[in-house]
């Protein structure tokens, strides 16, 4: 876990300049958002999701990044970290994903307006399509 402040409006937060965040790592940020965000540094980029699998409610920091996408360790469902959008079953959908811009050399996060491209649930797996682990 890392530390994080925030910047301007309660939305944004400082992650800080994350030069040690190298190409083909993530890292978790536990205290920001409801279920945290985990950060991820792809070919020089950085992306932003929350931290937490659509399908049954685990954090995707603790599983595998592999090019755009990280892999839940629980049950194997892909996102890609650039829209949140998911891979297939056994998710049915995206994970919110955040606005990431750099200012004054420090990476700052939007938690305000996030978005994926498929974030239609059908109602499966318990209360509003997700089940509840943590
Ligand atoms: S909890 Fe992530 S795939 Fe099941």
């Amino acid at each position: 876990m890392t530390k994080a402040s925030t910047h301007g409006d309660a939305s944004n937060h400082v992650l800080g300049p994350l030069e040690d965040l190298v190409d083909g790592e993530s890292r978790a940020f536990e205290e920001i958002g409801e279920y945290g965000i985990v950060v991820c540094n792809v070919q020089g980029e950085i992306y932003a999701l929350e931290d937490n699998c659509s399908h049954a409610d685990t954090p995707l920091s603790e599983g595998q990044l592999r090019g755009w996408h990280i892999t839940c360790p629980l049950h194997g469902a892909s996102f890609d970290i650039r829209d949140g959008s998911h891979g297939g079953p056994p998710a049915w959908e995206g994970v919110p994903c955040y606005k990431v811009a750099r200012v004054d050399g420090e990476v700052v996060v939007s938690l305000e307006a996030p978005h994926s491209t498929d974030d239609v649930s059908n109602g499966l797996g318990g209360v509003d399509g997700m089940f509840e682990t943590r």
